[in-house]
């Protein structure tokens, strides 16, 4: 629990500092763009020397963790590379990137769960963006066939897990960030039958996994026969009916992709009230960076989760530019406080520390005793891609 109160300390100076001397966000996302730039130069060089890995968290002695391209992690460190590249334009990340990118290629032949979308949308998805490179396409289009085997069509909803053992048809909340290789692949290939199954996946998910008051269960599981709700309960978070933090910022993530894909105005308003239930949320700290669950019962002393504030952050910053103009600065300012929070001592790490990750603070599973207080690949992810789309952003309205 000792990190808890360093970080609410830390934190405290830092939000005293931003009230005295207030450092420009664009000083502060520049700075920490140029060290995350170093600190994954070392990651980078690291991981040239270990073929097939990937950099997951921290291990026990605090050294780098890896696993192979089979963890739904997988994607994001050479993800992470791309928009550093897109960053920095160091033609340094454009190698890395393309080095790291295929170790996680295999994965387009992945049928047996449904993270093949995290994993090549975040990898492939950002080199096709930034690159063009035309054989991307085709390990994009392969693993959105290899995904859309999950789907099916009596019960509406692509499948998470393969866990017979608990449940027949679980469907977990972070599916919804798997949508959006399904909408590529029908905008590439012309096929509108992905575009469908990601609809009737996002329409299922907020008529099965939403409650009342727009926070949401982290699985959803089907009867086979019926193709009715069979379960609804939490893998990682505090107890079925809590609100388990990341499993909220994945759908905010989830809902506003999924208008800007479709513009069906019924994803916005899910994502509005999502974002209004999240911002308005009494146990969401001073510093916006969530505890790793709503209702985890040692509130204030419990772990935080630096990726749901990172998550949170970046679809904040993409929500702001669909809504009006006094919900989109309640959504900018949310991301700013993030983005600062997560910029600040309080979570990010000393170059050359923290197995060379970038933010601390983190939290797999604390139910299972994974990763708790740890830096996780996705964190440091979404948190470079928040400070991208702030920069975009204010790029656009001339305030960059
Ligand atoms: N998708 C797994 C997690 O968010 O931990």
């Amino acid at each position: 629990m000792k990190n808890t109160f360093l970080i609410a300390a830390l934190a405290s100076v830092v939000s005293l500092f931003s009230c005295s001397e207030k450092k420009s966000i664009n000083v502060t996302i520049d700075e920490s763009l140029a060290f995350s730039a170093k600190q994954y130069t070392l990651m980078a060089e690291v991981m040239k020397g270990k073929p097939d890995l990937l950099p997951k968290s921290i291990n026990k002695e605090g050294k780098l963790a890896t696993d192979s391209s089979r963890n739904w992690v997988s994607g994001f460190f050479p993800g992470s590379l791309w928009y550093l590249y897109e960053g920095t334009k160091d033609a340094k990340f454009l190698e890395y990137a393309r080095l790291i990118n295929a170790r996680v290629e295999r994965e387009k032949f992945t049928t047996n769960n449904h993270d093949v979308g995290f994993i090549l949308y975040c990898s492939f998805g950002n080199g096709l963006r930034l690159t063009g490179e035309k054989n991307y396409n085709e390990i994009l289009l392969t693993g959105a066939k290899s995904l859309a085997t999950r789907f099916n069509p009596k019960i509406g909803c692509i499948k998470s897990w393969e866990r017979p053992d608990k449940w027949q048809y679980p469907v977990i909340i972070d599916n919804m960030m798997n949508l959006e290789l399904m909408f590529w692949a029908t905008k590439y290939s012309g096929d509108s039958t992905f575009y469908k199954m990601a609809v009737s996946h996002a329409d299922n998910t907020i008529k099965n996994h939403y409650r009342p008051d727009f926070s949401c269960y982290h699985v959803v599981s089907y009867d086979t026969i019926t193709g009715k709700v069979e379960k609804r309960q939490t893998a990682q978070g505090y107890s079925d009916e809590s609100a388990w933090a990341r499993g909220q910022t994945w759908g905010l993530y989830g809902f506003t992709m999924a208008y800007r894909e479709t513009k069906d105005k019924k994803y916005l308003d899910h994502a509005v009230k999502i974002a209004k239930y999240l911002i308005s949320q009494p146990n969401l700290p001073a510093d916006k960076i969530p505890y790793w669950d709503f209702n985890a019962p040692g509130i204030p002393n419990e772990q935080r989760d630096a990726s749901s504030g990172a998550i949170m952050a970046s679809a904040l910053i993409e929500l702001s530019q669909y809504v009006d103009p006094e919900f989109s600065k309640t959504c900018l300012a949310t991301a700013e406080a993030q983005i600062r929070s997560l910029s600040s001592p309080a979570y990010r790490a000393k170059l050359g520390e923290n197995g060379d990750f970038i933010l601390m603070h983190s939290v797999t599973s604390k139910p299972k005793n994974v990763d708790i207080d740890n830096p996780l690949a996705y964190a440091d992810y979404y948190y470079l891609e928040a400070m991208l789309r702030y920069k975009a952003l204010m790029s656009k309205q001339k305030n960059y």
